[in-house]
């Protein structure tokens, strides 16, 4: 029943849509809703009456939780101001994890406390729910390369990656630049998306989302090698995830699933660390890992073969190390 749904881009309500896809049939919900913020979308009404709102949002949640399955994850991302709501909704029939503040790196400026932080509630509706650890690189100083996080006396126990993921993010960024940025107002960062579904899925999982936009959650499930399902009411948003899609492609490295961005690893699962340590440059030396970054190397080390699969794989000649 559910198969007939996988891997499709659906146009139209999501409450419609919703309430024909089986109860416990998904791995993974993931939600951000309209803000109810006067957001320009293309065709879109980003205006309603606070209750009529909450409301809507109370109806599409009820749903994200029947159709997840016990072992599965429910994420919902938003501003304080509605998560709040939305948590008291959710408790009424899933289990609380976590809530992830994830700062954008935004400027706002005119007034003291303005909203600086994305939440991102995590939900579970069993305790038998997947979960895996991840890491991501460590952030280090633009202009001299140091590692910014100060490990004090525990350099020698630093992960030559980087440390494990707390619940605030500050690594991630909003998408600024005009030309990675689709005619969207509120397109999320693919490897946001990556994130959360390194540490809650595996391969082959299914991942729903019933606000699609321009398609962020199924190109990130599409680069990780789990099957999606969308959902938006515009259809303009629905053909540019499609074309989208069609253009992405697995992103592993030594048979492992990872998270790139801009040719940099930005998120691993711990347990996947010795198979894709073999693909970096390595310091043993902790202060030359304090003060340079590991890198990706492309070639091949003794009988160790080093795929790096970004879009395409990549096959190199052992004799000239150029591309075959
Ligand atoms: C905040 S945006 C999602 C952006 C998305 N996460 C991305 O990265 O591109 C919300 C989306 O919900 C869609 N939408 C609004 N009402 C909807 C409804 N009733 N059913 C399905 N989609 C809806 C809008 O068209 C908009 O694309």
């Amino acid at each position: 029943m559910i198969n007939k749904y996988l891997n499709k881009i659906i146009s139209g309500d999501c409450l419609e849509v919703l309430e024909n896809i089986p109860d416990n049939s998904v791995d993974v919900t993931f939600a951000d809703p309209p803000f109810n913020l006067k957001k320009k979308y293309n065709s879109y009404y980003d205006e309603h009456e606070v209750g009529e709102y909450l409301s809507w949002c109370s109806d599409w949640l009820k749903e994200m939780v029947r159709i997840t399955k016990p072992t599965g994850s429910i994420f919902v991302h938003n501003i304080p101001k509605w998560l709040v709501y939305f948590g008291s909704s959710l408790n009424e029939s899933a289990l609380f994890r976590h809530w992830i503040a994830w700062d954008a790196m935004g400027s706002p400026l005119g007034r003291t406390l303005l909203p600086n932080h994305y939440g991102i509630l995590y939900y579970v509706k069993s305790e038998n729910y997947k979960f895996f650890d991840i890491r991501m690189s460590h952030k280090r100083c633009r202009k001299c390369g140091y590692i910014l996080q100060d490990y004090g006396g525990k350099k020698a126990q630093m992960h030559p990656f980087g440390p494990l993921v707390s619940d605030v993010w500050t690594d991630i960024h909003r998408i600024r630049h005009k030309k990675r940025r689709d005619e969207h107002p509120c397109q999320l960062p693919i490897h946001l998306l990556e994130r959360l579904l390194l540490m809650s899925t595996e391969e082959g999982d299914i991942v729903l989302d019933p606000f699609i936009g321009t398609g962020t959650t199924a190109v990130a499930a599409k680069n990780l090698g789990r099957n999606f399902i969308g959902i938006d009411i515009d259809p303009k948003y629905v053909d540019i995830t499609e074309r989208k899609l069609e253009a992405s492609n697995p992103t592993k490295i030594n048979g492992c699933y990872v998270s790139i961005f801009l040719d940099n690893v930005k998120t691993i699962r711990d347990k996947d660390w010795d198979k894709i340590k073999e693909a970096f440059v390595i310091s043993q030396d902790p202060l030359e890992l304090e003060r340079n970054e590991i890198y990706l190397s492309h070639k091949y080390s003794g009988t160790t073969r080093i795929e790096i699969v970004k879009g395409r794989q990549q096959n190199l000649c052992l004799v000239c190390e150029g591309e075959a």
